[in-house]
């Protein structure tokens, strides 16, 4: 664990632009930045830096938040990776809290299998372009191919001497230890013999999502039947197959802008791809695809195009695998390629722009695909056909939303020319059937569906009150911590004439209290659950720091709520983006006081509320349930209150 002192240190010294500026070009303008989204493809920037907030936000994308939060959306970090990145760059010596011995151990063990993979990755490279044999072989293999010097050392590939243990004694003779090396399995220990598990094989090394070498695939050159095309690093105590896609660490950022993925299945498919210029590319690598994997591509984008071989043997088994993908609520569509092509053969014999056609012309949506695909086999086989309805129904009930689901059986009625009412009832038996799990979870959604219905309410309303609490946190967190002086309304009932009157008075207090108490006095809940939380989180901030932040509250914050919070505040930076308020489309009159604005809210949320209780009278008269005359005396006072109200807001405003 990064020791607290480690981190506060990072993000007290860490300035967004800068952390921002190694990848995105940013241009002043007024007090922050601009430059176009690295989220999207754009030609108008979109994408800020408020310098003075130290956040930042994307505009097209809706993204937002700190420096750290930045390098995690746009490296696809975790948090622990950011802070170590920015300690790096800003050269700042991370502290690691107390680990336990076993802890430490465990972790100084995994750090060398890292070592050690990344020597060798160092060394295959350099057998590859500075050796005789590495030359002659390894390279002229990879040319032959038809890789590029530039991509042979993007995807560092790299070379095995055909030797029983160059690479072994190298690495023994630099140091490293024999028990890592046997354990990573680039060296096979058997008694008192070693062997280069890789011996004369071209090197594929395989990446993590951050980049560093988890493992290897090892392609053989000659034509030998016995040994297998590719040998792979064994599973180790960082390499774990299932949860690795190869080419990732390379494509992740194109897939998070293109938001697609493509899956391919081997290892020069990958790199065929990439070369040919579709980034966006990976391979389960030779494995079933495994849900884990499946998480990793859905962390950056929901849709998955599935490339198949042309001459696809097993395409009916594949096909059974990427019912995986459904259940994970994404989009899968699958291409397949002429017969006898493969994506790198195809990719190796196409320029960009044809390869881009043939996917966009090619790529079918899976469950059509499936259904197109089963028809034409089962022909007019009644029995054959029956079982294809199953199996595609049993795709359908894989996907977790119901609106799919249902415009799934509508779209197969029609291929397979079959009524809706069977399809359907097939759907409920499979789901009757299926795992109670599946059909708890279909029930959920039937509830949650019949909730929003209930609460339904007239759109308008919602969205005012949604304004006024996104605006108490504006303020909160702009000038929470300001003293102001307000002038209250005290609400007295004229002596003379018995009507109600608010007579004013002046005081000056913080104006989170201020909120507060006048929130609390009106009893006013906030309706949205994220709002309601990060309020009584300033609140609580507030109330405690004498000198509030909101750099650093911002940064203790999930990221998500930080999100949240880096939108509202840059909504300033918004207006000054897109020139509105230079172009008077949204007239903009900073020059209130804070004061007047913190008035103006309450004022407006409290003829809110009116307005809903007024509301709610209405309802009780129509439906009966209250004495019409007490509520008609009720509804009198409200409406008088809202007068008052509103003349004194329209003071403010005006
Ligand atoms: N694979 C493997 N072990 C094998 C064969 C294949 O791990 N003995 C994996 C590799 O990751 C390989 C993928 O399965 O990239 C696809 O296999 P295949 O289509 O046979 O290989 P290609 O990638 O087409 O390799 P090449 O073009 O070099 O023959
Ligand atoms: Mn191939």
């Amino acid at each position: 664990m990064i020791s607290q002192n480690s981190i506060a240190q990072v993000f007290e010294t860490a300035r967004v632009e800068e952390v921002i500026g190694d990848f995105v070009q940013l241009k002043k303008s007024g007090s922050s930045f601009k430059g176009l989204s690295p989220f999207s493809d754009e030609r108008s920037p979109s994408f800020m830096v408020s310098p003075v907030k130290q956040i930042w936000k994307d505009f097209s994308s809706g993204k937002g938040g700190n420096a750290v939060t930045f390098l995690m959306e746009h490296e696809h970090f975790t948090y622990p990776e950011a802070i170590k990145y920015l300690a790096k760059k800003y050269n700042i010596e991370i502290e690691e809290t107390e680990r336990t011995d076993e802890e430490k151990e465990q972790q100084d063990a995994r750090e060398s299998l890292y070592l050690v993979s990344e020597y060798a990755n160092e060394y295959f490279q350099k057998v590859l372009h500075k050796t005789d044999q590495g030359k002659a072989i390894g390279l002229s293999y990879f040319k032959e191919r038809g890789f590029t010097e530039e991509t042979i050392k993007k995807f560092q590939l790299g070379y095995s001497l055909d030797e029983w243990q160059a690479f072994t004694d190298d690495a023994l003779g630099k140091g490293y230890n024999l028990d890592f090396l046997a354990a990573t399995g680039l060296t096979i220990v058997k008694d008192q013999k070693r062997f280069d598990r890789f011996k004369g094989r071209v090197m594929f090394p395989i990446h993590s999502m951050s980049g560093r070498i988890l493992g290897y695939g090892g392609r053989i050159l000659t034509n030998d039947k016995k040994a297998a095309k590719y040998l792979n690093s064994p599973e180790s105590e960082i390499y774990h197959k299932s949860k690795v896609l190869y080419g990732l660490f390379f494509a992740k950022q194109t897939i998070a802008k293109e938001d697609n993925c493509y899956l391919v299945e081997g290892y020069t498919d990958v790199i065929q791809f990439y070369q040919t210029g579709v980034k966006n590319v990976v391979s389960s690598s030779g494995t079933a695809l495994s849900s884990d994997q499946i998480r990793l591509i859905n962390r950056l984008t929901n849709n998955i195009t599935v490339l198949f071989d042309g001459d696809a043997a097993g395409i009916r088994a594949s096909i059974r695998g990427i019912d995986l993908i459904l259940e994970q609520g994404m989009n899968v569509k699958v291409c397949m390629f002429p017969d006898g092509e493969d994506p790198d053969s195809f990719a190796k014999s196409n320029t960009l722009e044809e390869v881009t056609e043939y996917l966009t012309e090619n790529a079918k949506d899976f469950i059509q695909f499936k259904a197109g695909l089963l028809v034409k086999e089962a022909n007019n086989d009644p029995i054959k056909k029956a079982e294809t309805i199953r199996e595609i129904v049993n795709s359908i009930s894989k996907i977790p939303d119901q609106i799919k689901r249902e415009v799934y059986i509508q779209e197969c009625g029609r291929i397979m020319d079959i009524s809706e009412n069977v399809l359907f009832s097939t759907l409920a038996q499979i789901n009757k059937k299926d795992a109670q799990e599946a059909n708890k979870s279909y029930k959920q959604e039937q509830k949650a569906f019949e909730v929003v219905k209930n609460v339904e309410q007239p759109k308008q309303k919602i969205d005012i009150q949604y304004e006024l609490e996104r605006k108490i946190i504006e303020i909160l967190m702009l000038y929470g911590d300001k003293t102001e002086q307000f002038e209250d309304l005290i609400l007295k009932e004229d002596e003379v004439s018995g009507d109600l009157v608010l007579e004013p008075t002046i005081h000056e207090t913080r104006v989170f209290e201020k909120l507060y108490l006048d929130l609390q006095e009106d009893e006013m809940q906030f309706t949205n659950e994220k709002f309601k939380i990060l309020y009584y989180s300033i609140i609580d901030k507030l109330n405690q720091d004498k000198d509030f932040s909101t750099k650093n509250f911002i940064n203790q914050l999930d990221q998500e709520s930080a999100s949240m919070v880096t939108t509202i505040l840059m909504d300033d930076e918004k207006y000054n983006l897109h020139d509105w308020h230079r172009n008077n489309i949204i007239p903009k009159e900073k020059e209130h006081s804070v004061s007047q604005l913190v008035s103006q809210t309450i004022l407006s949320l409290r003829c809110h509320l009116i307005d809903q209780k007024v509301a709610e009278y209405k309802n009780e008269t129509l439906n009966g349930t209250s004495d019409t005359h007490t509520i008609i005396e009720d509804v009198k006072d409200y409406v008088g209150l809202k007068m008052l109200l509103s003349r004194k807001l329209g003071k403010v405003i005006g």
